[in-house]
């Protein structure tokens, strides 16, 4: 029946992403009790063993570079991995089950649009593994067992949480153990690169830029301050995005902070100034009175107490009148919240003892810290909204 429809058959990701709740939601009127537990339980892990499989033994990559993508065996993928033919099968007949490949004819295989980008996007493909496999999945798996210890509490304590549980010690939060091991470090950024990319509107589209711009040129004048300060602002990916659109941005008005260790290795071109910063220290006097501070899902990171310190910390680099502070975050909606807020609610808690808000607690957050909302922008149907925010 719905055999001809596919992502791009819809004129807006708006309406794409109702019709896929529509097929959601009806596949969960068809599924028996027992399905869903066994595709939560048994496909999903399965699943995914079975992809990061493949994707480290090549087959995407090399499926696509070296045989040009179209329909393939097995056994040429064998041969082109050098990985076991009944091995390749067997991972390729499971993936095939889930509709991530289509099998043409007996032991061949198709590529979709998934698979196409497993080889295209290394961001992409590295959703599979390292951040996620290494840290997202044990912290859910602990999850359980850490909230029934506490007596079914709602956590808050950044520094004594499931991830200090985890850990069985509780020297490090979240953000430090990833900054203590390169290799997590990278695999952060690209994770955090990859959401940027595909799963939310970016800022630019959200929020007029154009006024950025123009105000600064006025206000500003005689004394250059930042256009942006990007805090917490991981591989500059939100820089970037502004660049694209307003690629005349002089050199060094665009400034990245985060902390010394994600920030290393990082690349970006010259228009953006790096500056090691940790948001709990005042902003550094070069990047005070910025006409916009951004910060993309830094806040929903803590919990309230410290969320609010960081805003009180920040508060006193803000210009009255003309520094405005852009929270780019998730609106938690009092009826019906989106899913993929819910689901990040839970890896917040997870992770960091930290929560997704609701505007009313959003509100809160930002007058307790002495700061006063602008606006609220609201993309239709997106994830993420943007809180204009000023000194009150
Ligand atoms: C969820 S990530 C968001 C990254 C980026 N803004 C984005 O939207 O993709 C939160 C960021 O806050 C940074 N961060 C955590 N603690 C920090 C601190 N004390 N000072 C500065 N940045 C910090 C993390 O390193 C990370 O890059």
């Amino acid at each position: 029946m719905a055999s001809g429809i596919n992502a791009d058959s819809f004129s807006n990701e708006a309406e794409r992403t109702r019709a896929r709740d529509v097929v959601f939601e009806a596949l969960r009127r068809i599924q028996s009790p027992w399905d869903i537990a066994w595709d939560q339980n048994w496909v999903n892990p399965a699943i995914n063993a079975a992809v990061k499989t493949l994707i480290d033994a090549g087959v995407f990559k090399k499926w696509a570079d070296e045989a040009g993508g179209s329909p393939i065996t097995c056994s040429k993928l064998a041969e082109l991995t050098g990985a076991d033919e009944l091995l390749i099968r067997r991972m390729m007949r499971a993936i095939s089950g889930q509709f991530l490949v289509q099998e043409v004819a007996q032991d061949t295989y198709a590529r979709t649009p998934w698979a196409r980008a497993l080889a295209e996007d290394p961001s992409f493909s590295g959703m599979y593994g390292g951040f996620y496999h290494e840290l997202n999945s044990q912290m859910f798996r602990t999850l359980p067992f850490y909230l029934r210890e506490t007596g079914f509490q709602n956590p808050t304590n950044v520094n004594d949480c499931n991830f200090q549980f985890w850990q069985g010690d509780k020297n490090a939060n979240m953000f430090q153990y990833v900054g203590t091991n390169s290799r997590l470090t990278s695999d952060f950024n690209d994770a955090m690169e990859c959401h940027s990319k595909y799963n939310l509107t970016p800022w630019v589209d959200i929020y007029p830029t154009d006024t950025v711009i123009e105000s600064a040129a006025k206000t500003d004048g005689a004394q250059p301050r930042p256009l942006v300060v990007d805090i917490g602002g991981g591989k500059g990916h939100d820089l970037k995005k502004f660049l694209v659109r307003h690629p005349d941005t002089s050199p060094g008005s665009l400034v990245l902070q985060d902390l010394p260790d994600i920030l290393r290795g990082v690349e970006v071109c010259p228009a953006i100034k790096v500056q090691p910063h940790d948001f709990f220290t005042p902003q550094p006097a070069e990047s005070e009175g910025a006409r916009v501070y951004l910060m993309h899902n830094v806040l929903h990171d803590w919990p309230d107490e410290t969320a609010r310190k960081i805003l009180q910390t920040l508060a006193p680099a803000m210009k009255k009148g003309y520094s405005r502070l852009l929270i780019h975050e998730s609106l938690v909606s009092s009826v019906k919240p989106l899913s993929r807020v819910t689901v990040s609610d839970i890896t917040m808690m997870a992770c960091l003892a930290a929560a997704e808000r609701s505007e009313e607690q959003w509100r809160e957050l930002v007058t307790s810290a002495g700061l006063t909302i602008v606006r609220i922008w609201r993309p239709v149907q997106s994830v993420e909204s943007i809180i204009e925010v000023e000194v009150a």
